[in-house]
């Protein structure tokens, strides 16, 4: 039943997967050179384009041979090259999809490789069929001193694989990038997924997260640090439906919006209370719950951001809702790094031409005290759309682009993309007194009263 043998696990093994697609994209690039040299203007076009997609679809049907660990680099790459060729970014879109479980036995050894002994040694009970899967391993049920657990075990060999597939990976990207050096994306890129392999990282992070943020909503799940390691990770078991099963229970609008509200609110009460934000807001990391809670997973991809960051980020947001002047607002994007000191023509120029089209996109939201994403379904789409212009614009100009700043609005906009799928209205009085609230340094006794409330 189980095909384990199915992960390419070694590096070698890996490599020729990838090798192979590498080859033929070299052979297809030769033959629209040749091709190039005898036709038309607009057919060169045409043929561009089509070589495009073949290479795109040959990488990703690489990568996806890859599974696992390959398929989050494909995700961080569409998210940090958006100069990459459209036909790359849409064949990533299609390229997620599940990877086969590990068999019962494999489990049992990795568990005995992990913690030293098999689970019956630890578990009063360990269902050896995964109840759940991760985009690098499997979730199974556990019963540990009387509590109902979820064991995230990692796919053996994942970790290993990192550094081989980023290396074959870039080779390949080099391609697509033009001439652009793309040393500091793989870096970032990089770096990202070694702490997503680290469950270790991922412990330290929810555990942050269940000790520091109460919000009377919200569940985040307890670790059991005895029994994880670096592939283990054994938490609490949350019980409820993910996002699918609750909008199929035809959930009131009032319902509905209690849930977004929750998930929005917690998005501003983590930012500028924790100066962190759980940065995955993908539907499986959410659980709705019986008593209109909501369990709060995967804390994997979490976002710090320095004080000093987030003071000047306030600050422009504020300027943002309040409509202050582009002078005013280009001095504090200065203040971010988003654009360099010129003249204040040319920042007011830059300004106008490139970035505030996404001011437009932020402020949309805050302008009024609510929001609908029924009315306004098309919402997330605009703003990543107009990020990814930004981004293009940016690239070609002299000034810089503060990723942790688009990082940020990313996120937010994949929140947003929530609540168009919950068809939620939001209240935002509360996210904007937080705003004025750090602004003026009142937040601590703010989220005080919020919490008693
Ligand atoms: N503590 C938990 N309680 C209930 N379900 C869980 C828990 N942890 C993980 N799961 C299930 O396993 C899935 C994958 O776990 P997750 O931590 O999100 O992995 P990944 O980081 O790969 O996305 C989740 O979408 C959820 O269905
Ligand atoms: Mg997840």
């Amino acid at each position: 039943m189980y095909k384990d043998e199915s992960i390419p696990i070694s590096q070698l093994a890996r490599g020729k997967v990838l090798g192979k697609a590498i080859l033929k994209i070299g052979a297809n690039h030769a033959k629209t050179s040749v091709q190039k040299v005898f036709v038309s203007k607009q057919k060169k076009e045409e043929l561009k384009l089509s070589t495009e997609y073949k290479n795109a679809k040959l990488l990703m049907d690489s990568l996806g041979e890859l599974k696992g660990i390959s398929i989050k680099v494909a995700q961080q790459i569409a998210l940090a090259m958006p100069f990459l060729p459209p036909a790359y970014l849409e064949e990533m879109n299609k390229s997620f999809q599940s990877v086969p479980p590990i068999n019962r036995a494999l489990v049992r050894k990795v568990i005995k490789q992990e913690l030293g002994e098999y689970p019956q040694k630890y578990f009063e009970s360990f269902e050896l069929l995964p109840f759940g899967s991760a985009s690098l391993g499997q979730v199974h049920y556990a019963l540990y001193k009387q509590k109902k657990l979820a064991i995230k075990i990692q796919y053996p060999g994942v970790a290993k694989s990192i550094k081989s597939d980023l290396g074959i990976l870039k080779f390949a990207l080099t391609r697509f990038a033009k001439g652009r050096n793309i040393d500091h994306i793989m870096n970032e890129i990089s770096q990202r997924l070694y702490e997503e392999v680290d469950y270790l990282y991922e412990a330290s992070n929810l555990d942050y997260f269940y000790k520091n943020f109460q919000h009377p909503d919200i569940i985040i799940p307890e670790v059991f640090f005895d029994i994880s390691t670096q592939r283990v990770l054994a938490s609490s078991f949350i019980e409820g439906i993910n996002l699918e099963q609750f909008l199929a229970t035809k959930p009131s609008q009032l319902k509905r919006n209690h849930y977004a509200q929750i998930l929005f609110d917690s998005f501003f009460i983590t930012l500028y209370q924790l100066q962190r934000v759980h940065a995955d807001p993908n539907p499986g990391n959410f659980i709705f719950m019986a008593d209109d809670k909501l369990g709060m997973i995967d804390f994997g991809c979490v976002k710090k951001v320095e004080r000093a960051f987030l003071e000047s980020y306030n600050t422009l947001h504020l300027s943002l809702i309040d409509g202050v002047d582009d002078a005013t607002i280009v001095e504090q994007y200065l203040a971010l790094d988003m654009i360099d000191r010129a003249s204040m023509q040319e920042m007011i120029e830059f300004y106008k031409e490139v970035i505030k089209p996404l001011d437009r996109i932020y402020i949309e939201i805050f302008l009024e005290d609510s929001y609908c994403f029924q009315e306004h379904n098309d919402f997330s789409k605009r703003g990543f759309e107009t990020i990814v212009e930004v981004q293009k614009k940016q690239l070609d100009s002299v000034h810089k682009l503060n990723e942790e700043y688009i990082f940020l609005d990313r996120t937010l906009l994949g929140y947003y993309a929530l609540f168009e799928k919950m068809e939620a209205k939001i209240e935002t009085k509360f996210a904007k007194s937080i705003m004025r609230g750090f602004a003026s340094k009142e937040s601590l006794f703010l989220f005080k009263d919020m919490m008693q409330k």
